[in-house]
């Protein structure tokens, strides 16, 4: 039976790392739902889209398509925004800067959510964001709510970044993730909280393979109980 696995939490805890490795582990689809509230503030900031302004924003949307490749020999996906490929400019901090704000936006909230409730009908999907567990997919099979210490999500998302940018300080990045993770958890539309029936999942002193075994088990958990 195909199931579907909602990964919410806090930034850089590595829910797409591990969203990831279960959908190879198990041949399912893999939607990174910040990649697409990233590509559309990139499409905003591009366009000088005031982001204040409800009304532009509205408007832009109407011009905004999205969608996903994924390459599974290399357990990647990209994400395309009209048909170009922006993977490698979504992780900029000018957009990281401003994509927990545009986030916030109910329109934009609505518009991505309609897509991502579309992409998981076909079930056999993990997503991985905010909300996943509370909005999206509510009766998601399985939903797990990852947090680590911050300061080691600072550290993580640090050498992260300082691979494409050298330029990057970790303060910084600290003050990026204390800024988003405050919006995340604060808006009116589908802010950031772990659903009643989630499982947490701290990952501060887990390795990859630890915590992909434990997913694992959870799966399977929850796959014998159907
Ligand atoms: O997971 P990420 O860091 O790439 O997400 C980027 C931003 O998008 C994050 O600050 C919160 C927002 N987001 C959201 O509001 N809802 C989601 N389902 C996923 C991400």
């Amino acid at each position: 039976m195909k199931i579907i696995i909602a990964i919410d939490g806090y930034s850089s805890c590595g829910k797409s790392t591990l969203a990831r490795e279960i959908a190879a582990q198990m041949h399912y689809a893999f939607i990174d739902t910040g990649a697409m509230y990233r590509a559309i503030t990139l499409y905003l900031l591009r366009q000088n889209v005031s982001i204040k302004n409800t009304d532009e924003v509205k408007e832009a949307l109407k011009n905004i398509t999205l969608h996903f490749e994924s390459h599974p020999e290399t357990k990647s996906s990209d994400i395309f925004l009209n048909g170009e490929n922006v993977s490698r400019y979504i992780r900029d901090l000018i957009v990281a800067d401003k994509v927990s704000e545009v986030a916030a936006i109910k329109e934009v909230r609505q518009f991505a959510v309609a897509q991502q409730q579309e992409m998981g009908k076909r079930r056999g999907m993990v997503m991985d964001g905010r909300d996943i567990g509370t909005v999206v997919f509510p009766d998601a099979e399985l939903k797990i709510f990852m947090t680590a210490d911050p300061e080691i999500r600072v550290k993580r998302r640090f050498q992260e970044m300082y691979a494409t940018n050298p330029d990057v300080t970790l303060d910084e990045v600290r003050h990026n993730l204390e800024l988003r993770d405050y919006i995340d958890s604060n808006r009116e539309e589908g802010p950031l909280r772990k659903a009643e029936d989630a499982r947490v999942l701290d990952n501060s002193d887990m390795t990859r393979e630890e915590q992909l075994k434990l997913a694992l088990q959870w799966i399977a958990e929850v796959r014998e109980a159907k």
